[in-house]
């Protein structure tokens, strides 16, 4: 992703889980009704008029994926937000549309999305386009998160260091540098203790091969870069401070959210999502 550009996968992420309020059947594993008023009347018509595409094993598995990771993200926060947690971060928020959309108990949280300056553009754009009013309790923070400053930009935002807070951050860590995923973990493992934060990640291609959806992005300019295998993952963020990592591993996927489902929806075959807490 660079600083100047809209993010294509971004984009990509909004249409399928609008695909999923549209094709796949009830109930849906994300209930998400802004998706397809983001991504507009033409997208959501072509879908319509041509589901076919998005009927394939690799569409279904992938489409499985990215409303997973943001229903268990929200499905974390929610736990965090009865333990008083007051705060919710989304790294590399994209389309993400939590915020448009809040359930009741999510009046009392502050919502800060984080994105690249282009991208918020872009997002800001089609939210106007369907008429979306960003809602009092939501920030827009313009940040690169390859550089240093996340923690003042949120600040200037209203953003409390000192009280606990949760993050996603989805579909994000694979296009950042190393060193900027460090300084990113690093952050939130110096937040208050029951702080937390969900995340995707990649494993090696020696363990996964090379998968389409990396093909796919690295051919809009947005290739991935970071990987890691689970063990080391877990033994870094213990050093940085973590007292706890959770893999969302198939088997719990399944039982939780694709058990009774019919319509081609699985549980990815690997662990690509995990929760840390501070
Ligand atoms: C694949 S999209 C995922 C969006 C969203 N989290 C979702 O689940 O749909 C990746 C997002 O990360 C953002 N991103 C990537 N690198 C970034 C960086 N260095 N600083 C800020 N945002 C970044 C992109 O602009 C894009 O919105």
């Amino acid at each position: 992703v660079s600083e100047g550009r809209a993010s294509s996968t971004a984009f990509g992420a909004a249409v399928l889980r609008a695909v999923h309020q549209v094709v796949d059947d009830p109930p849906r594993i994300l209930d998400d009704v802004i998706a397809p008023r983001l991504v507009g009347p033409e997208v959501l018509e072509s879908i319509r008029a041509d589901p076919e595409p998005f009927l394939t094993l690799e569409s279904k598995g992938l489409r499985s994926h990215i409303v997973m990771r943001s229903r268990y993200a929200e499905d974390r926060l929610a736990a965090a937000a009865e333990r008083g947690t007051g705060q919710y971060v989304v790294l590399g928020a994209g389309f993400d549309s939590f915020a448009y959309r809040q359930p009741s108990w999510a009046g009392a949280l502050r919502v800060f999305e984080v994105d690249h300056v282009a991208s918020q553009e872009a997002k800001r754009a089609r939210l106007t386009a369907a008429g979306i009013a960003v809602p009092p309790n939501v920030a827009l923070v313009a940040a690169d998160l390859e550089r240093a400053g996340l923690r003042e930009a949120l600040v200037a935002h209203g953003f409390d260091p000192g009280r606990p807070a949760f993050f996603s951050w989805l579909g994000v860590m694979v296009y950042m540098s190393t060193e900027a995923v460090d300084a990113i973990f690093a952050f939130v493992a110096a937040m208050p203790a029951s702080s937390e934060v969900v995340f995707t990640f990649a494993q090696p291609e020696a363990v996964v091969g090379i998968s389409n959806t990396a093909k796919a992005a690295a051919a809009v300019g947005e290739p991935w870069r970071t990987r890691f295998e689970p063990a080391a993952l877990a033994q870094r963020l213990r050093r940085l401070g973590f007292s706890a990592l959770s893999l969302l591993l198939p088997s719990e996927a399944h039982e939780r959210y694709f058990r009774a489902r019919r319509d081609g929806l699985r549980a990815p075959g690997r662990a690509r999502i995990a929760s840390a807490l501070v």
